[in-house]
């Protein structure tokens, strides 16, 4: 009964030790450099031309970030295998909570131990979380493309820019880059690589692509391969969930906690990021969604794959597997039952599920329990990643709750539906009698709102249909809203921050009304926030369909809370724009200057705003010019709560200068006068503030602190890393709608590869065909 406190002596004395004595001695005589130093030292050397320097610097970021992981994946893996939690049947109760914090406190020594050998003070290595996000985009390779090319080292520039490419396919810029290196001579295909590629992703697709070819033995292997770098990957990933506690904005300022709250609040945000890792594995650079179902996929074309090479004890082994995530699977029971017929069922019945995956799936489910709990009592959300989940997984209220919120959801889409038709109808009825009424508009009416000062009209800013604006908000709005702005993008993956089409020299972020509004309910960020985005855009919307005293009312078209951030470093050579000169309703053809109006402009845009909520940056003016794009007729220098409003057309060429200090914000919004163009977020937008704001509309019992509703706290945050997770579709929708799909049962028993009813499908979003991705370039 002695033998846990002494142990507990033990580890404290050694404990006291280590931390009284010198420091652990370091294993190759200096810690890790840390990778966003050497970031920062490769930006630096880009400002200075110094391409060596850019190299060099970069890829021992990009390597000791790589280092930085695995050190800390071997030492939590390793630390949790040789102090294991063991239930001592000798202790008595009381002494429980010593046992466990002794192998708590030992864990801790072992990993501080083990960490320290190889990277020095944890401190050392606290990178933001902006540089994690742009290692996340991969920006560095960015950086190395332009220092390749620059030394002719073309291979490694082509791999680079293809690597930047893979995560970001909408940046033209570097698509254009490819293009041309792919005319260049001495650039061979192979050149192309993805240097961040990652093995069981590759392996899955690989085997997809074999699989796809009926190729089945060849693919068995790839598959399986994909397996073990897949359960290799997860446990890996899992390692990396034990990271600090993170805190939600400046929640740590009243942060106290007691200690088995600390512990909860801290562990279930390990859960939560443990959970994403579903996600996160099934997830491919560049692409908005994950890979849906991604593990029992593999099974799905083993078992397949397995039956077409006549192994029919590995076909059984993988429809049991398979059959683990989803019970009552009708094809792949139909599967089975045909597969143990062909081998016999003295053979079959020996035949198990595969063990690895049943432990995978016990621990997941527990976790899930779990989380679900701490969402019932402490209302800390929860999302499930996962469709395969058993709907009794989760509590019943909370069922029952997400239920009717699809129903809510299936039925606001049907009202939108049922008005949008009505609306065009009406439309139509009465474009007939006047089209262009409208446009004569005659500027200088009623700006409704006190203290909204108009400071310039169209005349004053050497234009047409131009207005100037100022106190449209507050200075403590200005600073909530840029807030909120900062606070969505770095809300996990789930919002995707995109470079600027000029980088490297600006990052910029930009969140939607319904994307804010959707944050607040997840509640990554501050309610009352997204409701003062929301305010403040129909504050504007008033304010210019009565400035310009229009006939008919303006409609949202597109809402968009911008930031655009200068990157750190020497900017003054910069002769870049920010946002080059365009016009919002036509494509503006500056050399001859004409603006078409046709797509892919956004031809329904009738008026432009853009208010501004802060002035503490250098550059980021506004400007209008002539149609030559060339000839600046007015500058608007941006401050919190001004308003620059214009007509959308070619009379309004408009642009941004560039950025070239601190970080400028903003709030977009372009407007239609035509009701049939109102964009379809907004009204999505309106039910969720209806719901989330309105307690008296039939929601009065959104009041009580119902399941999965944010409660105030410290615990409210949820992990920043689960981002993605919050995208999914609720568990169980569709394990229920694949086992209930109807022509699901075929009529004979024989698997067959029709692939509307049996055998594998293959996901439908996996580009089957990487080399074709290679070809679009
Ligand atoms: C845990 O330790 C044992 C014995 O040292 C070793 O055989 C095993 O491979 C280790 N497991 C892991 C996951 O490192
Ligand atoms: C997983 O859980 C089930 C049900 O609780 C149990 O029967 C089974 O033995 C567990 N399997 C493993 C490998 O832990
Ligand atoms: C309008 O043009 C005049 C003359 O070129 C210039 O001085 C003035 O600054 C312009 N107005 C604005 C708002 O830029």
């Amino acid at each position: 009964m002695a033998q846990p406190l002494l142990l507990l002596a033990a580890a404290l004395l050694a404990l006291a030790l280590t931390l009284s004595g010198a420091e652990v001695p370091l294993a190759d005589g200096e810690p890790l450099e840390p990778y966003d130093r050497l970031f920062d030292a490769a930006v630096n050397s880009y400002h200075r031309n110094d391409w060596q320097g850019v190299i060099i610097n970069m890829e021992r970021a990009l390597k000791n970030q790589q280092v930085l992981y695995q050190v800390k994946t071997h030492c939590r893996l390793q630390c949790n295998n040789q102090t294991g939690f063991v239930s001592s049947a000798s202790s008595r109760d009381f002494l429980f909570d010593l046992n466990f914090f002794n192998t708590v406190l030992r864990k801790a020594e072992c990993l501080r131990a083990c960490k320290s050998t190889r990277l020095g003070p944890d401190s050392l290595h606290q990178v933001t979380e902006e540089t994690q996000l742009e290692f996340k985009r991969r920006t560095p390779y960015n950086y190395l493309q332009v220092a390749y090319f620059k030394i002719k080292k073309l291979d490694k520039a082509v791999a680079a820019a293809y690597t930047f490419f893979v995560a970001n396919p909408e940046h033209l810029e570097m698509q254009q880059n490819l293009e041309y290196y792919k005319l260049m001579a001495g650039v061979k295909e192979s050149d192309f690589t993805d240097l961040e590629a990652r093995p069981h992703m590759e392996s899955f697709r690989a085997g997809v692509r074999l699989y796809t070819d009926e190729q089945f033995l060849a693919s068995i292997e790839l598959f399986e391969k994909a397996l073990v770098q897949y359960l290799q990957a997860d446990m890996e990933c899992r390692a990396l969930c034990e990271g600090p506690y993170l805190f939600d904005g400046y929640s740590y300022m009243e942060y106290n906690a007691d200690l088995f709250q600390a512990i909860t609040d801290h562990y279930i945000q390990i859960l939560s990021c443990r959970q994403n890792c579903a996600v996160e594995l099934a997830s491919r650079p560049g692409k908005e969604k994950p890979i849906d179902n991604f593990l029992p996929a593999h099974y799905d074309h083993l078992q397949f794959a397995y039956y077409n090479t006549e192994n029919y004890e590995k076909a059984i082994e993988c429809t049991k597997t398979y059959l683990l995530f989803y019970p009552n699977d009708e094809v792949m029971n139909q599967n089975q039952q045909y597969y143990e017929a062909v081998l016999g069922d003295q053979l079959a019945r020996h035949i198990d599920a595969r063990e690895r995956v049943q432990v995978y799936i016990n621990s997941s489910l527990l976790e899930k329990e779990l989380l679900y709990f701490a969402n019932e009592v402490f209302g800390i959300t929860f999302i499930d990643p996962d469709a395969w989940t058993p709907e009794n997984v989760m509590p019943v209220k909370l069922r029952e709750k997400q239920k009717t919120e699809r129903e809510t959801a299936a039925r606001i889409s049907e009202e939108i539906g049922n008005l949008m038709k009505e609306i065009e109808h009406l439309v139509d009825e009465k474009t007939k009698e006047s089209v262009e009424i409208v446009k004569m508009v005659r500027e200088g009416g009623p700006v409704l709102y006190d203290g909204v000062q108009v400071v310039m009209n169209s005349k004053m800013m050497n234009g047409t249909q131009r207005g100037l604006m100022d106190g449209v908000i507050t200075p403590n709005q200005c600073l909530e809203l840029r807030m909120l702005s900062n606070l969505a993008a770095s809300a996990g993956d789930g919002y995707r921050g995109k470079p600027s089409p000029h980088t490297p020299n600006e990052r910029f972020q930009g969140v939607t009304m319904l994307k804010a509004l959707k944050l607040a309910q997840d509640g990554k960020v501050p309610l009352s926030s997204a409701k003062l985005y929301y305010d403040v855009s129909e504050k504007v919307r008033r304010i210019l369909e009565s400035y310009y005293r229009l006939e008919k009312p303006l409609h949202f078209s597109y809402t968009h809370l911008v930031c655009r951030t200068a990157v750190e470093g020497n900017q003054v050579e910069r002769a870049d724009l920010s946002h080059s000169i365009h016009v919002d309703n036509c494509i503006l053809n500056s050399e001859a200057l004409e603006c078409r109006k046709e797509t892919p402009a956004y031809t329904q845009r009738d008026y432009s705003a853009i208010l501004y909520f802060n002035n503490d940056f250098e550059g980021g003016e506004f400007i209008f010019t002539e149609l030559d794009a060339k000839s600046i007729t007015a500058r608007v220098k941006p401050d919190c709560g001004r308003l620059v409003s214009f007509s959308s057309g070619s009379e309004n060429p408009h642009g941004v200068e560039a950025v070239t200090k601190g970080q400028r914000c903003g709030l977009a919004i372009w407007f239609t006068l035509d009701p049939r163009q109102t964009e379809r977020d907004r009204f999505e937008a309106d039910e969720l503030v209806k719901m989330l704001f309105d307690l008296d509309v039939d929601q009065v019992a959104a009041k009580a602190p119902a399941v999965g509703e944010k409660t105030l706290g410290p615990s409210e945050g949820g992990p920043q890393s689960q981002g993605g997770a919050n995208t999914q579709t609720p568990a169980g929708g569709q394990a229920t709608e694949m086992a209930g799909e109807p022509g699901a049962a075929p009529s004979n028993k024989t698997p067959t590869r029709d692939t509307e009813n049996q055998g594998p499908k293959a996901p439908a979003d996996v580009p089957l065909n990487s080399a074709s991705t290679k070809q679009e370039l």
